[in-house]
């Protein structure tokens, strides 16, 4: 069973003074996000991460389609306790402290008697780095400790899926490092981590699939690995006898001969040929290795790839 299956989920806003124009910001997208697995929801400002996630959590209502969370249909009210989120821009009571916020959430969620709330919430709030806070209030706390306090409202109630808006947001690179670990204790409990951001070593370092999201509409993804060695789309083939380099040239874009040996770099739809012409030529191989990209490699080459209907309209 998935965890998250959404089904041509799409939405148009109102805009304009009279609210009269429609405009697309997510559509059509189809995704599912397997039970335990780390997905990451990429795309640039604007791209329609927030409004996917608003939906899911609904917040929003879609222009049309669906989804289910756990197999069950997703503003189904049972489902919400086994669900936490963190919103983009979390907004809490400025007056509370930490505990009493989360007191608050763990109440809400309907986490039975007092005393296993407070181990709880002092559990969680260890988690999140917060453990000494103790009575200042919200309004006292920096960026970076309010992101926490998100964090900690989103896990309080123990939940399944974990949803999250830029989780890295607002983070100094060492409070990213300590969010990355968290996600990745969560999901080592075995979590379903849906989360949106636009830093990409964090998706790359967390997730085990990704998706790509540019201007409403889902452009590509799949498995971190693949995505990686799919953008470079060339291979290494090293192999003994410099003698062969001539047959292959017209195959190869780079080579380097040092002594008898030969590093030569193929794209890898000519790699069958260039082996089968080695082969002919009895060229001793010594190795073959597809050339790995980057996520961010892979994120640049579809964010900037036309659809077809812009490829029309520019
Ligand atoms: N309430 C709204 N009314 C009208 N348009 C909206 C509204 N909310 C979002 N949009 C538009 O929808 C599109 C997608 O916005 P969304 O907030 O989902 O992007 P995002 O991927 O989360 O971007 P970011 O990385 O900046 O958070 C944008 O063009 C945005 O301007
Ligand atoms: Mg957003």
């Amino acid at each position: 069973m998935h965890a998250i299956e959404i089904q041509g989920l799409s939405k148009d806003y109102r805009v304009g003074f009279w609210k009269k124009k429609l405009q697309p910001a997510l559509k059509s997208l189809d995704l599912t996000v397997a039970s335990g697995e780390a997905f990451g929801f990429l795309g640039p400002n604007g791209a329609g991460k927030t409004t996917t996630l608003k939906l899911l959590m609904g917040i929003i209502f879609p222009s049309s389609g669906t989804a289910s969370i756990l197999g069950q249909h997703y503003l189904d009210p049972a489902i919400k306790k086994k669900i936490g989120f963190l919103p983009e821009q979390p907004y809490f009571y400025d007056y509370l402290s930490a505990p009493e916020l989360l007191g608050y959430y763990a109440q809400l969620s309907g986490m039975p008697a007092q005393e296993r709330r407070s181990q709880r919430i002092h559990a969680v709030l260890e988690r999140v780095g917060l453990g000494d806070t103790g009575n200042k209030q919200l309004r006292k706390f920096s960026k970076g400790m309010l992101q926490r306090v998100g964090i900690a409202q989103a896990i309080i109630h123990d939940p399944e899926v974990v949803v999250l808006d830029e989780p890295m947001s607002g983070r100094d690179p060492l409070g990213r490092h300590e969010v990355r670990e968290l996600m990745q204790s969560l999901k080592d409990e075995g979590k379903t981590i849906f989360f949106s951001t636009h830093i990409l070593s964090d998706a790359e370092a967390l997730c085990d699939r990704v998706g790509v999201i540019h201007k409403g509409e889902l452009r590509g993804g799949g498995v971190v690995n693949d995505l990686r060695s799919n953008v470079a789309g060339k291979s290494e083939v090293i192999f003994e006898g410099a003698h062969g380099v001539a047959k292959v040239a017209d195959l190869l874009s780079e080579s380097h001969v040092t002594g008898g040996t030969v590093r030569a770099i193929v794209r890898s739809s000519d790699l069958d040929l260039l082996l089968e012409k080695l082969r002919q030529q009895r060229v001793r191989l010594i190795a073959v290795t597809p050339l790995q990209g980057t996520l961010e490699d892979y994120f640049l080459s579809k964010t900037s790839e036309k659809t077809e209907s812009e490829a029309v309209h520019p």
